[in-house]
This record gives structure tokens, C-alpha cells and sequence, in this order.
């Protein structure tokens, strides 16, 4: 068992697969794209596989694939399948922006993939457009048709709240009304160099102090006027379940949420098929409940997602032994912070970490 100085035990890994996407969704990457990592930048499968043999010895179960866009690396659907065949994996999970999933669902589920989740910002197609500078709306909505008729369960939709987005929250939350998909509004972050007021500008959100960041997104930026509590959300969210008759929310124990491994808190409408949930990593702290462990798509281990003080796993696992990559294990399990020390936001972008 894996557990850090603080008695949390770690048994999550998040592996950011690559920094590419398909989409340019404008708080993630700046238009132009960013400088995608050299090939012998970004960790091999081999190498990925090398390392997650070794992290489940020392106790981690869980696996979450994620990106920039996971599907775009060549050879996902077998580096899944032997990434499950692991004696001591329970599950193997990913998150997608859903684009390539028609292509894909049934062989990762074949291959043994247990969850999904989806990035989806908009349900209007001329505003998830402008949101992901050229997406088409209909390949992800296709992509969810997919993951349904592949048979994942549960499937979640991650929605990025960011008020000057104008998004219409209920008619996400509408969804779970007819279907069982479960909705999850996240806090938008001041994540990577495009936060524009930077993590500053977060902390004082919440009434902190912190560090401060650069901005290189032109056209788009973190703004603290951005940033909607999730108890707003909420709160809206039920009032308008209550105008039409299928409201207010109601709160859910663990035991009645669907499966999941992250922060997220959940809710329902009385006669729902899905469930509400919200992340709010700006408005409510979840570090003592934290449970991961996080490798970058160019072999950096991160302890915490707001913080850059990264361990570099790539040259161990390229000219180390395995006990050399289980004392870099027992180093981020031991410097693991307490919390995000009141920083709230991280100089690399989500691209690069994975989410
Ligand atoms: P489940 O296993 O389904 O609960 O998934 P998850 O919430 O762990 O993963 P997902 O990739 O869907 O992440 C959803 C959002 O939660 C993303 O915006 C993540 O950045 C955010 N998130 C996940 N873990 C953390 C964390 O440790 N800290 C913060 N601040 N945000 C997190
Ligand atoms: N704040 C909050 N969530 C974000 N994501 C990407 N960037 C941000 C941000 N700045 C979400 C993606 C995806 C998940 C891994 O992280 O939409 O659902
Ligand atoms: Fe791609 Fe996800 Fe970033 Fe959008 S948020 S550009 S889908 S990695």
C-alpha cells in the first residue's frame, strides 16, 4: 500500500498519454497551438508501461488515461489492454474529448477500458465551435453514442464553467433527466501560462495570496471574473430543475454517486437517470482526501496538480534500475504536499499534466 507523509493513501494514477489534441479549446491551448514535445521528449509506451508495473507493486490500483486528447496517441487500444492485464489494476479509466470515439469505443472496451469521461463545454454547436476553435459538435455528441453503445458505465460529461462562456448549464443538466449520464460543472482554473491575472488572480478569488503567472494566450485568458463558485452553480441548476417540475437537487451519500476516484460532489434530480456533480478545487479544499499521483506526457511526476516542483522520472526510466524508479516513487510519496499551500493554479498548461 502506498501511503504519503500525511497517512493519504495514493493508490490513483493520472498518466497524461500526450500533450496533442485535435481540439484547441480556447482556456487549454492558444490558437496557434503549442510546441508539441519532440518524440524523445514524451515517454514511450514501454516506458509508461515500465513505470506503471512498478507503481502498482507499490500500490497503485486505479489508472486514468488522459491528455492533451489520450486518443491521438497511436497505440492507445493495446497499451490499455496490457496496461489491465496488470496483476493488482482494479480499473483502467480515460478521459476524451469524445471526438474519436466512434472510432475507438468498442476495442477499448474490448481491451478491458472501464470508464469514460468526457470534456464537453457547450451543447450549442456554434459556441462548442468557438470554444474549441473548429470542433464539431456532432463527432463528440456521436462519440458519447458510442461510449453508450460500447457499454461504459458510468459515463460523465466535464463541463469547464466559465461565466463569460455564457454556457447553458441546465441544458446540461437536463441530460440526466432521460439518460443516465452524469454531469460534472468544474471550477475553471488558472492552469498554464494563459491564466492572465495567474494564479493570483485565482487566490484572490477565494480570498488567498499566492504566486503570480505569465500570460502568452492571446484572445484568451483566466480571468477571476470568470471563475463561478459551484454553490452557485447549484443553486441555479435547482432552481430551474424546480421551474420545470423535476427539481430541487438532492445531495447523494458515496455510496449512491457513480463510481469514480477524483473530488467530485454529486447530486439528482428526484426521478433522474443521471447525476449532478460539481469540482470545485477554487471554492472547497479536497487535499486531505487527496489520492494521486500524476506523470506528464514527457515523464515529469507531479504530487500535486498545482504544484511545479516536478520530479523527473524520465531519465530514471531511462538509465536507472527499478529500484531507482521505486525511490522516486518513495520521493513523491514522501514530499507529497499537505495541500496546494493556499496556490491555487500551476505554470504548465492542462495540456501538458493531464488534467
Ligand atoms: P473520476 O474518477 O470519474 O472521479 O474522475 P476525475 O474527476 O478524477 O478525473 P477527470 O479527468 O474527469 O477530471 C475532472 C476534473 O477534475 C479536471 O478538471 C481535473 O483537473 C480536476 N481534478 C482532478 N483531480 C484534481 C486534483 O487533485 N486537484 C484539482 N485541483 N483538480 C482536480
Ligand atoms: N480548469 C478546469 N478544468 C480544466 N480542464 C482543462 N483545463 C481546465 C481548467 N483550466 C478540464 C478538461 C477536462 C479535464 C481533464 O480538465 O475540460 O475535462
Ligand atoms: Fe484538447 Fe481537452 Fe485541451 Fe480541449 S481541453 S484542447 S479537448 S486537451
Amino acid at each position: 500500500m502506498a501511503i504519503d507523509s500525511f497517512g493519504r493513501r495514493i493508490d490513483y494514477l493520472r498518466i497524461s498519454l500526450t500533450d496533442r489534441c485535435n481540439l484547441r479549446c480556447v482556456y487549454c491551448m492558444p490558437e496557434g497551438g503549442v510546441a508539441w514535445k519532440g518524440h524523445d521528449e514524451i515517454l514511450s509506451l514501454e516506458e509508461i508501461e515500465r513505470f506503471a508495473g512498478i507503481a502498482v507493486e507499490q500500490g497503485i490500483s486505479k489508472i486514468r488515461l488522459t491528455g492533451g486528447e489520450p486518443l491521438v496517441r497511436y497505440g492507445v487500444v493495446d497499451h490499455i489492454r496490457r496496461l489491465r492485464a496488470m496483476t493488482g489494476i482494479e480499473a483502467i479509466a480515460l478521459t476524451t474529448n469524445a471526438t474519436l470515439l466512434p472510432k475507438f469505443a468498442a476495442d477499448l472496451r474490448e481491451a478491458g477500458l472501464e470508464r469514460v469521461n468526457i470534456s464537453l463545454d457547450s451543447l450549442d454547436p456554434a459556441v462548442y465551435k468557438d470554444i474549441t476553435r473548429g470542433g464539431n459538435l456532432a463527432d463528440a455528441l456521436a462519440g458519447i453514442e458510442s461510449a453508450f453503445e460500447a457499454g461504459f458505465d458510468p459515463i460523465k460529461l466535464n463541463v469547464v464553467v466559465v461565466r463569460s462562456l455564457e454556457q447553458d448549464l441546465f441544458g446540461f443538466a437536463k441530460m440526466t433527466l432521460e439518460r443516465p449520464l452524469h454531469v460534472r460543472f468544474i471550477e475553471y482554473m488558472p492552469v498554464g501560462d494563459d491564466a492572465n491575472e495567474g494564479i493570483e488572480g485565482a487566490l484572490g478569488a477565494v480570498g488567498i495570496e499566492g504566486a503570480g503567472c505569465a500570460g502568452d494566450n492571446p484572445g484568451f485568458h483566466w480571468t477571476r471574473a470568470d471563475h463561478v463558485p459551484s454553490d452557485d452553480v447549484l443553486a441555479k441548476i435547482s432552481r430551474a430543475g424546480q421551474a420545470v417540475g423535476a427539481g430541487p437537487l438532492i445531495g447523494l451519500e458515496r455510496e449512491n454517486a457513480p463510481g469514480g476516484w477524483g473530488p467530485a460532489r454529486y447530486y439528482r434530480f428526484a426521478d433522474a437517470q443521471g447525476t449532478i456533480g460539481v469540482i470545485s478545487p477554487l471554492s472547497h479544499h479536497f487535499c486531505s482526501e487527496c489520492n494521486r499521483l500524476r506523470l506528464t506526457a514527457d515523464g515529469k511526476l507531479r504530487t500535486c496538480l498545482f504544484s511545479d516542483d516536478e520530479l523527473d522520472l524520465r531519465t530514471v526510466l531511462r538509465s536507472g534500475t527499478d529500484d531507482d524508479v521505486r525511490a522516486i516513487i518513495k520521493t513523491a510519496l514522501d514530499s507529497k504536499p499537505e495541500s496546494h499551500n493556499e496556490r491555487v493554479g500551476t505554470l504548465r498548461r492542462m495540456s501538458q499534466i493531464g488534467g
